[in-house]
């Protein structure tokens, strides 16, 4: 059983069995899309909502609220931010929020995750665009900030749109993005009990070990981990240097041992 973090979120929900399903399927998804098949998010977009709401709520909260607070301090409001990977649209509200921006750039790669997002009203200008994280249809230093939650590790070459990240985005501005990363051949049962008891998973680090990170020379960036280790939130400025061989890979869960709960 998951431990609930926030018990009051889910009493709508039917039973822990449910809960755990909808948190395992958000992090099968994770591991199991590929930039080239935008079809996987096409069928499910209309569900996604109700699967992400668990993981969101009840383990990756604190951390999208650090990476957006920490971020949207380093820049002044009325600015352009893009959110790449936007998906469903869930990140504008608080995007909204703490950026206070003049104008959202919503980009995504699947047109139906896009049409839930154009559904909805965010109370600040938002212009949704079909595109790839590898290749932003956006001029080079035009964004204030870029971010991207859970998006970067559903891509086949995750060093590539970080770097796209970092070219449209304008001297002075921030790049923040959240990625979850579990170590390979991990168990559903094994995740599910880890966060439930609190117990760090201890593999982590292998592709994103202190020796290969950017960090070191750049005082613009900050790399923070949370819930048990499997999230990372990365903040980078325009002069980081992101080299290649130090960002996370895309995983496989395909690889884990598929366990029934
Ligand atoms: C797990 S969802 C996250 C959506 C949203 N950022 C959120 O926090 O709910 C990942 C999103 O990234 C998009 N995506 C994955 N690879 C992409 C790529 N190469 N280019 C553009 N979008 C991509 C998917 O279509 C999907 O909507």
């Amino acid at each position: 059983m998951i431990r609930s973090r926030n018990k009051t979120c889910f009493n709508n929900m039917t039973s822990t069995d449910e809960r755990n399903q909808r948190l395992l399927a958000f992090l099968h998804l994770l591991g199991r899309f590929r930039d080239e098949d935008a079809a996987i998010y096409n069928s499910m977009a209309a569900g996604y909502e109700s699967f992400s709401k668990v993981w969101e709520e009840e383990i990756a909260r604190p951390a999208l609220e650090h990476l957006l607070k920490s971020a949207s301090r380093r820049i002044p409001p009325h600015g352009r931010v893009l959110d790449a990977g936007c998906g469903t649209g869930l990140r504008i509200p608080d995007i909204a929020t703490y950026f206070k921006p003049r104008r959202v750039f919503g980009l995504d790669v699947s047109s139906a995750m896009l049409d839930v997002a154009r559904r909805k009203g965010y109370g600040v200008p938002v212009s949704f665009e079909e595109g790839n994280l590898h290749a932003l249809p956006y001029e080079d230093e035009s964004m204030d900030a870029v971010i991207a939650t859970w998006s970067v590790e559903t891509t086949s070459n995750p060093g590539h749109a970080v770097r796209e990240f970092l070219r449209v985005l304008k001297p002075g501005g921030v790049v923040a993005y959240s990625y979850v990363q579990i170590p390979k051949s991990t168990s559903e049962r094994e995740i599910l009990s880890k966060l439930d008891t609190g117990q760090k998973f201890d593999q982590l680090g292998e592709a994103l070990s202190p020796e290969h990170l950017p960090f070191h020379n750049c005082s613009n960036s900050e790399l923070r981990h949370f819930a048990e280790g499997i999230i990372s939130t990365v903040i980078l400025g325009k002069c980081c240097d992101v080299s290649p061989g130090w960002l996370p890979k895309p995983f496989d869960f395909d690889e884990f041992i598929s366990e029934t709960c």
